[in-house]
Formats: C-alpha cells, sequence, structure tokens
C-alpha cells in the first residue's frame, strides 16, 4: 500500500438522476440512473490539531471531532452522515488511522450546489465523496464498490432510511455523456447512451419534500421483503422478483394483503418497463425514430402512474405538477424522480418545447402551494473523481 505523500486533496461528488427503475434497486431489479453536474466539492488538507475537522461551508458550520471520540459523539444533519463514514471505515480505530504514518489532524471542507431534498441525493454524494476521499488520503485501498456499500452502510446505520445502492453507485460510478444499467442483484454496471436527437430530457424541481418520506420508504421496503419471504416459501428457488413467472406471481398475489399486491404489481410492472426502455435506447442508438420518444415518454409517465396508484410514494404537489406537464404540447412524459413524496419529477420533452407554456402552469402552482417550482437543466457526467486544487 503507497504511503501517504499528500498534503492536499480535492474531491468532486455528483448526485444522479435516475431514468427508470424506481424503488428498483432495493428489490434486486436493474435501475437506470446517471451521475448530473451537480456537485459537493470536498477540500481535504493536513492539519496539525490531531483531529477531524469538517466545515460545511455553505452552511457555515464547523465539527471537530477527534478519532477516538468518534464513536460517542453526538451528531446530526451533515455531521451524522460524516461520522458515519468515518467509523465505517475504520477511522476511529488507531491502528487503522497510524497505519501507514501517525495521523497529523485532517481539515476537510465542501460546499455544494445539489439541492437538498430535491431527490437528486445530495446525501449519497456527501458520503460517496468522503468515503472517496478519505480511502486517497489513507491509503485504504477500497474499490469505488466498497465504498458505495459503505456509503449506503451510513444510510442505514447513521440515517437510518434503508435505502438501496443505486444512489451510491450512480454517483460514484457515473460516466459523462452516459446512464448506466446497473444490476441491483449481481452489482453489474453497463453504460449505455441515450442519443435525444430533437428530445430534451430536464427536471422540474417541485420543491417540496414531506417528513413522511424515511418512514414510508422503509416500510415500503419491508412490505417487498416480507412479500418475498412468502414467495420462497412457495418457490424456494427463487432467486429475485425478475425471475417471478406471470403464474407464479398470480398465486403470490392470492397470499398478499391489498396494499402488499399493489406495491409488488408496481416492482413487477417498473421491470418490465426497465426492459422496454433498455430496448428503446438501443433502437434510437441504430435509429433516432420519433415514435421511439413518443414510446419513452409514454412510459416515464406510466411509471409515475405506478408511483402514484401502486407505490403510492408520490404527493399532490408533484402529481399537479406531473399532470399539468402532459397537457402542455410538445411534452412527450414526465414522471416524479427518486424516493418520492416530493423533489424533481424528470420530463421528457421535444426540443422545440416552447418553455413560456410552463408559466401558467407555474403560476397555478404557486396560488395552489404557494412555492415556485425550478426548472433544472443538467448535463450526464462522470463519476466521484480527483480534482485540481
Ligand atoms: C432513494 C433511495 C434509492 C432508491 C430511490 C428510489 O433515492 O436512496 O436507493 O431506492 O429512492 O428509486
Amino acid at each position: 500500500m503507497e504511503p501517504i505523500s499528500r498534503k492536499k486533496l480535492t474531491v468532486r461528488a455528483p448526485g444522479r438522476i435516475n431514468l427508470l427503475g424506481e424503488h428498483l434497486d432495493y428489490n434486486h431489479g436493474i435501475v437506470l440512473p446517471a451521475a448530473i453536474d451537480r456537485y459537493i466539492d470536498f477540500f481535504f488538507e493536513e492539519t496539525t490539531t490531531s483531529t477531524f475537522y469538517m466545515e460545511a461551508l455553505d452552511l457555515g458550520e464547523q465539527w471537530q471531532c477527534w478519532p477516538a471520540d468518534l464513536y460517542q459523539t453526538q451528531t446530526s444533519d451533515w455531521q451524522t452522515y460524516l461520522k458515519g463514514v468515518l467509523i465505517l471505515l475504520g477511522l476511529g480505530d488507531p491502528a487503522i488511522l497510524n497505519r501507514t504514518k501517525a495521523f497529523q489532524g485532517l481539515r476537510i471542507r465542501f460546499t455544494s450546489n445539489i439541492p437538498i431534498g430535491a431527490g437528486l441525493s445530495s446525501s449519497a454524494a456527501l458520503c460517496c465523496g468522503f468515503a472517496f476521499g478519505l480511502n486517497e488520503w489513507f491509503g485504504l485501498g477500497k474499490s469505488k464498490m466498497e465504498l458505495a456499500l459503505i456509503a449506503q452502510q451510513t444510510e442505514h446505520q447513521f440515517a437510518g432510511v434503508n435505502c438501496g445502492l443505486m444512489d451510491q453507485v450512480a454517483s460514484l460510478m457515473g460516466q459523462a455523456d452516459h446512464l448506466i444499467a446497473f444490476d441491483c442483484h449481481n452489482h453489474v454496471i453497463e453504460p449505455f447512451s441515450l442519443p435525444l436527437a430533437d428530445t430534451q430530457l430536464f427536471l422540474i424541481d417541485s420543491k417540496v419534500k414531506h417528513n413522511l418520506a424515511s418512514s414510508a420508504y422503509n416500510e415500503r421496503r419491508s412490505q417487498l421483503e416480507m412479500a418475498f419471504e412468502q414467495a420462497l416459501e412457495l418457490f424456494p428457488d427463487l432467486a429475485n422478483y425478475r425471475d417471478l413467472q406471470v403464474a407464479q406471481a398470480s398465486k403470490l398475489m392470492h397470499r398478499l394483503d391489498s396494499t402488499v399486491q399493489k406495491r409488488l404489481q408496481y416492482v413487477l410492472d417498473e421491470m418490465t418497463r426497465v426492459q422496454q426502455v433498455r430496448q428503446v435506447a438501443l433502437e434510437l442508438n441504430a435509429l433516432a425514430a420519433p415514435a421511439l420518444y413518443q414510446k419513452l415518454g409514454s412510459i416515464l409517465s406510466e411509471t409515475h402512474i405506478g408511483l402514484r396508484d401502486l407505490y403510492e410514494v408520490s404527493c399532490p404537489e408533484v402529481d399537479f405538477l406531473q399532470s399539468g406537464l402532459l397537457h402542455l404540447p410538445g411534452i412527450l412524459g414526465a414522471r416524479m424522480m427518486g424516493g418520492g413524496f416530493g423533489g424533481c419529477l424528470l420530463v421528457l420533452a421535444r426540443s422545440d418545447f416552447d418553455w413560456p407554456c410552463l408559466d401558467a402552469l407555474f403560476n397555478e402552482y404557486h396560488l395552489l402551494y404557494q412555492i415556485s417550482p425550478r426548472i433544472e437543466r443538467v448535463a450526464l457526467v462522470e463519476g466521484v473523481h480527483l480534482i485540481e486544487s
């Protein structure tokens, strides 16, 4: 292992979008995310304080901690995520901390332009970028997949959100100008391009985030896990929901209550839609036919309906925007994106979409909810990496 020679290091960690495969990551499905040009930049610098000193520059907040105190230190918000990553990387343990060189002290400042609560995975970027930087700094030798798993564990153990692995993989392993097909069962990643020709993808931030987001998220996850246990009783060799045949699914449905039936139906439908979208992407790479964009748009909108009516993770504000958008000329499809209960919508529109058309919808939204939505145009970028400071 390389001894550490660095005195400074700068890391850039992107947020993510997800084209399709919502709530499939913890159901062993395939998801289609991408890293985007909204980042957290971390500035690592050696100090002589013998502490970890961390500073959220945008918030004007600092947190300092001696490695030996990490376990018992009380934290909240961003500090909790950083504490989790430090602990899970073993940096509260002097043997690991001083493995290559006696610990002198480290200052990490960070600044972000990822909107918080918009469903663009700011917390995954925080954990992934921080873990990546520490891995470099201390020469821990962990792979990006190992770092993704540590960032995910941080959410589970320290933030109490039993999330899947999509956000962390997208943030760490995104590729410029590409989406990735991430198979959450075997962790295989296949980058692919989605030629947009005469169309564009953009986001609309509803600027709402409802409190029940994490509790409802955990509930959905455990509903599907319990249903899978039922599935295993019926079909002991079943590896995951993807392998469930139609006849098996209907047998399983009989064992489930009506709420869990809806949840499972959404998951099975979404798995089919992911296959359809991958096929559309393949065909678009051969020929950018307008009908394929129509199809892509319809699939996005179908996902929204599923998330709204079957998985029940949408909210009135986002539904209002989604249905309003579909009435506008030039909009091919729209859906809520991410965990749900607020955040961004992903929209597919024709390139000549007349932006002022949005004004009336946004005004109505403002009248109803006293919130001004925001358009976010994003580019697909590479995952977490070092940058020149
Ligand atoms: C959140 C979670 C992810 C994923 C999405 C829904 O972003 O962190 O793991 O489950 O919701 O697709």
